[in-house]
């Protein structure tokens, strides 16, 4: 026989990992498992428990507590009783602890790697070589940050008790993501794992209270959705930070509506996977390997669609098939497979009727040769070609081994077939061309792409995503963010009204003045309110001082068309941007006076008061006009031959419901920063104060500001703004008006899960907190451009 023959023909033998030390610890535990709530174990208050699966055999594994109301109630005020504490120790010490924890799940990898496996059902080569490294690496990064906090974050603190609640395709990674910057933050935290998969976060809680995490920083309540759903409406916590399905997520975003309590979500995705005809294709196929088989394809980003050149889909997916056929599909525990189990029966049922009813579509479906087991949740690699971009396959996220190939014949189509789902989370752009992979990542609506590589993640680079895909960013600076909040600062001196009646009622000999009822501004053109109805806006001394349209649905509408019409202007270069809120600037200051006395005609503020905020108003235009070229991305630091570009775009349409109080400053303090970053923006006016908002326009009109970059529509502010964040077409929406308000804005925006950020308490606009960075992080997304290095 020759050696080539051997070679080809060579059988893999077994290479087993032991299961023994991990099935030692849960007889340890005599296979049942409790609650960690304030550092001690208990059962659920009513002794409910459930049972856990090893989803390569479906045998029970072991017992573990299903948490009820009494329980969440306990680790909630455990975590607040814990969190002052906490949060008072020196960033060192806070450091010292997540140093701890990493090095322990180091010491204790092994174990860990193989309940994860025993326990998901992953390949042992992915939980020890990816997941637990990962794990340990955000552990380090994150006990860097909690370091560094004091300089990093002036003026920033814990947000305080954080829920966290998370999925089972990552069990101990997302555990990682959620917790590090939570407590590197000086949060405490209630965590929940999946149903699923909740072995290895027992493990790390008992391995984390074992290296001296103090009591009650970490409580762990194991549970299923019912569980989940007791924290979510749990009054005691300050942040809720979800990982899961689309559905859930949107349920989690109508439940916290209007409470106060800040969010995270990071939910699903169908993402491309576009393939140029320059590409390497050798490399693209072990590419498609990582993408949707890795994991089994439970992974949020995986590239389940793939885009091919129509030139080159032919050759790519003979190589495809023929990869396919030889991967292999088995014991988790087996060192040698690429492939395990499904996580649970439920899930594999899931695949398989998503599967029945696409091979429906009329696309071929093909799998490999060979049998997968049919003891356990095994399901082969699946590739489906020959659908439309419409189809069921194409649009609904499988979470399964399955990737669905399209054909694309320009990079333009490839753009359109990308982003042409409600998600954006990821996707990867695969070419030999720098400039067009360049050219094509900033235009796919995703929070991070690879370039020539998928499925990369570090601690050090920013993980999140948008639309459907939830909002919010792990990992990095961009994650820390999420965990801490500003400190409060003095409330203003509020000012004393006085009356002014100047300009109003008749003048000029006594002749009645002109009337003079600003429309709306949309398109750069006023526009007549659709209503034909006006409001009229009251002043201080109880008389009317002028009326605004009242703009409803429908104005709303052509508002949010002449914004997207105008979406070069994200493209317009900093400079530029900058230009024109100079020019504004210059503008207003002609104007300053006529300003200040329609403050005061309509506030009652006195004339210094007045003037002041005119003046703060021309100072915040200079403020953001000198952000406009300098609000840079990074370039992360992560552990590859490559760099990680975090890139600042903007939202997109932004709807902004301006406050009532500082009716100018409001206004500007809002549209500013979204102008500088590259927003078009409807804009609402104070509905109490419109005035300033509308004089504002004569100003716009004067400007260089593009047609549809900013519109203006008066009226029943809260209402008009419930309107926009029901408006798919809307990206974002900033609410400052009344907590009832925010709730309703809250709760419609969970259609399109657009991102909100809503305020009813107050702020100081003439002060520090008027501005900031705070408002230019609200103004853009962040994406991560990974680019790899070398040949
Ligand atoms: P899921 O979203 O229901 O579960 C995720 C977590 O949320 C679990 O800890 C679960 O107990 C909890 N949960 C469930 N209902 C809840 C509720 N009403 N309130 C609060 N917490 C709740 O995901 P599931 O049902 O396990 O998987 C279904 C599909 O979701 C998958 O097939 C996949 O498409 C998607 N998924 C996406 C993930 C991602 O990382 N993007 C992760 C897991 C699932």
């Amino acid at each position: 026989m020759s050696v080539k023959t051997i070679f080809e023909t060579l059988e893999y033998g077994p290479a087993p990992e032991s299961a023994t030390p991990a099935m030692d610890w849960i007889a340890a535990h005599e296979g049942a498992f409790g609650l960690c709530i304030d550092g001690a174990w208990s059962a659920a208050s009513d002794g409910a428990s459930f049972e856990v699966l090893d989803p390569s055999t479906n045998k029970v594994l072991a017992r573990v507590a299903q948490a009820g109301t009494a329980d969440v109630d306990r680790a909630v005020a455990a975590a607040r009783k814990a969190q002052a504490s906490w949060a008072a120790l020196s960033p060192h010490a806070r450091a010292r602890h997540l140093y701890a924890l990493a090095r322990a799940v180091q010491k204790h990898s092994r174990l860990l790697a193989v309940l994860e496996s025993l326990n998901n059902g992953k390949p042992i080569r992915e939980s020890r070589d990816i997941d637990i490294p990962l794990v340990a690496r955000h552990f380090y990064h994150h006990a860097g940050w909690a370091q560094l906090l004091d300089g990093e974050f002036p003026g920033y603190g814990a947000v305080g008790v954080v829920g966290q609640i998370i999925p089972w395709n990552f069990p101990l990674l997302m555990l990682a993501w959620k917790i590090a910057p939570a407590l590197a933050a000086g949060n405490t935290v209630v965590l929940k794992p999946a149903e699923y998969t909740p072995l290895s976060a027992l493990a790390f809680t008992e391995i984390a209270h074992a290296a001296g995490l103090p009591e009650g920083v970490l409580n762990l309540v194991t549970g299923d959705g019912e569980t989940g759903k007791l924290m979510v409406a749990h009054p005691g916590f300050d942040k809720i930070a979800f990982t899961g399905s689309t559905e859930v997520g949107r349920a989690i975003r109508v439940a916290t509506a209007g409470s106060g309590k800040k969010l995270s979500l990071e939910l699903g995705g169908k993402s491309p996977f576009i393939v140029f005809d320059d590409a390497d294709l050798d490399s693209v196929v072990e590419g498609v390997v990582d993408a949707i088989w890795f994991n089994q394809g439970q992974v949020c980003c995986a590239g389940s669609r793939l885009l091919v050149h129509e030139g080159v889909e032919a050759k790519l997916l003979a190589k495809l098939r023929a990869r396919m056929e030889k991967l292999r599909l088995g014991s988790p525990l087996d060192k040698a497979v690429d492939m395990g189990a499904i996580v649970a029966p439920a899930q594999l049922d899931r695949i398989r009727g998503l599967m029945a009813e696409g091979a429906k579509e009329g696309g071929t479906i093909w799998q490999p040769s060979w049998a997968a087991p049919t003891e356990g949740c095994f399901y082969p690699p699946t590739l489906v070609s020959g659908v439309a971009p419409a189809a069921m396959l194409a649009q609904v996220e499988i979470f399964g081994p399955v990737v669905v190939a399209m054909t694309f014949r320009t990079p333009a189509e490839a753009v359109a077939l990308a982003n042409n789902t409600p998600y954006g989370l990821a996707a990867s752009v695969w070419t030999e061309n720098i400039n067009l992979a360049l050219d094509i990542a900033p235009k796919v609506k995703a929070g991070v792409v690879w370039v020539n590589c998928t499925n990369q993640f570090d601690a050090a680079a920013g993980f999140g995503g948008y639309r459907d895909s939830g909002f919010g960013r792990e990992g990095g600076r961009e994650g820390m963010w999420e965990y801490l909040k500003a400190k409060p600062a003095p409330a203003p001196e509020p000012f004393k009204p006085e009356p002014f009646e100047a300009g109003l009622g008749p003048v000029d000999g006594g002749l009645p003045g002109i009337d003079r009822t600003p429309k709306l501004f949309i398109g750069g053109k006023q526009a007549r309110p659709d209503s034909g109805y006006s409001r009229p806006v009251t002043g201080i001394s109880g008389r009317v001082v002028g009326e605004v349209g009242d703009g409803n649905r429908k104005d709303l509408r052509n508002a949010v068309e002449a914004a997207h019409a105008a979406a070069g202007w994200a493209k317009a270069t900093g400079h530029l941007r900058a230009q024109i809120l100079y020019y504004l600037a210059e503008n207003l200051s002609v104007r300053a006076a006529e300003f200040a006395k329609r403050i005061r005609a309509m506030t009652g503020a006195p004339a210094s008061v007045a003037e002041a905020e005119v003046e703060a108003s021309l100072s915040r235009l200079f403020t953001y006009a000198a952000w406009a070229d300098k609000f840079d991305g990074a370039v992360h630091n992560v552990p590859m031959r490559g760099v990680a570009l975090a890139m600042n775009e903007p939202v997109g349409v932004l709807g902004l419901a301006c406050p009532e109080a500082f009716p100018l400053l409001g206004f500007v303090s809002l549209v500013a920063p979204a102008l500088a970053m590259g927003n078009t923006v409807v804009a609402l006016p104070s509905a109490a104060h419109p005035l300033c908002a509308t004089d504002f326009y004569s100003i716009l009109e004067t400007s260089d500001l593009p047609a549809g970059v900013l519109n203006l529509v008066t009226g029943d502010k809260e209402a008009l703004a419930k309107v926009l964040a029901e408006h798919d077409d809307v990206d974002g929406l900033w609410f400052f008006g009344s907590q009832a308000g925010a709730a309703a804005v809250e709760r419609a925006s969970a259609a399109n899960m657009k991102r909100t950020w809503t305020e009813w308490t107050g702020r100081d606009w003439m002060g520090a907190a008027g501005e900031g960075k705070e408002f230019l992080r609200h103004a853009t997304e962040v994406k991560n451009i990974w680019i790899p290095y070398g040949e």
